[in-house]
C-alpha cells in the first residue's frame, strides 16, 4: 500500500487525478471504477481541466459506478446518476454507452444488480476502482457488517451515514434508507484501488482502517489485503496515519 499525505484537498484531487489520468494514457479503454460523494469532486475537476487542455481522451474509456441510493431515479438531484453527468460526463468525450450506472428504480432490482455485475465481467474487469471512505469505515455503500460482502448488494444505510449525507438533500426524512452497492468482494476485484479522504473528520476512520484489524465492522479494512491500492490524504485526514 502506497500512501500519499498532500498539502490540501487540492492537490488531493490533484494527485488522484493524475493517476486516473495515467492510466487512460496507458490503457485508452480502461474500465474505471467511480465513486462520488464530496470527496472526488476535486478530482472529476481536475480531470475535466485535464480533458479540456486535451491532454486526455475518454472516447474509449469505461465507467462503471460504484453504488446508488434504491428509490431515486437517474434524474433525482441527488442521485448518483445525476452527480456523475453533472460533475464529470457532461463535460468529457466519453461514448454514452460506455457510461454504466446502478439505476436506483428498475422493475426487477435483483435481474438489474446481475446485469450490472455481468457487465463488469463482460468489460474484463475494472481497472482502477476510486474510492471515498465513509464516518464510520464505509466504502461504497457497505456498512459495517458480519461479513465482506459478495457481488453486489442492497444495504440498509447506518444512522450516521443518513445523517452524514443529509447535508446533501432539504429534509433528512428525505434521504433513502437503502442503497445498491458493489460489494467488498467486488471492489477487491480491481486491478488497482486509489482510496481518497480529506478533513480531519476522517483521521481517525483513516488509521482505523489502514492499520487497525482487518474485519467486516471496518469495511475500508479489506483494502489492506488488496496488492495494489493507493491511499491519497489531505494532511487533515492523514494526521494520524
Ligand atoms: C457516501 C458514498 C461513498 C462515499 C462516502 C463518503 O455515502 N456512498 O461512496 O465515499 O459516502 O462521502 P464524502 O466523500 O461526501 O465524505
Amino acid at each position: 500500500m502506497k500512501i500519499i499525505v498532500t498539502k490540501n484537498y487540492e492537490m488531493m484531487s490533484k494527485e488522484a487525478a493524475k493517476l486516473i489520468a495515467a492510466q487512460v494514457i496507458r490503457k485508452p479503454d480502461a474500465v474505471l471504477g467511480l465513486a462520488t460523494g464530496s470527496t472526488p469532486m476535486g478530482m472529476y475537476k481536475e480531470l475535466v481541466h485535464l480533458y479540456d487542455e486535451e491532454f486526455l481522451d475518454f472516447s474509449k474509456v469505461k465507467t462503471f459506478n460504484l453504488d446508488e441510493y434504491a428509490g431515486l431515479s437517474g434524474d433525482h438531484q441527488q442521485s448518483f446518476c445525476f452527480f456523475m453527468h453533472r460533475y464529470f460526463f457532461d463535460h468529457i468525450n466519453i461514448d454514452r454507452q460506455n457510461i454504466h450506472l446502478i439505476p436506483g428504480v428498475s422493475e426487477d432490482p435483483e435481474k438489474a444488480k446481475k446485469n450490472y455485475l455481468e457487465q463488469i465481467e463482460a468489460s474484463g474487469g475494472i481497472d482502477m476502482q476510486i474510492l471515498g471512505i465513509g464516518l464510520d469505515g464505509h466504502i461504497g455503500f457497505n456498512e459495517p457488517a458480519c461479513e465482506f460482502s459478495k457481488g453486489m448488494v442492497t444495504t440498509d444505510l447506518d444512522e450516521s451515514t443518513i445523517n452524514a449525507n443529509a447535508r446533501f438533500f432539504s429534509l433528512k426524512e428525505e434521504v433513502p434508507g437503502q442503497a445498491y452497492t458493489l460489494g467488498i468482494q467486488t471492489i477487491m476485484m480491481a486491478e488497482q484501488i486509489v482510496l481518497m479522504a480529506s478533513g480531519r473528520a476522517k483521521a481517525e476512520i483513516m488509521k482505523e482502517a489502514l492499520f487497525g484489524p482487518i474485519r467486516p465492522q471496518i469495511p475500508a479494512s479489506a483494502l489492506q489485503l488488496h496488492k495494489h491500492v493507493t491511499v491519497i490524504v489531505d494532511e487533515d485526514a492523514g494526521k494520524l496515519l
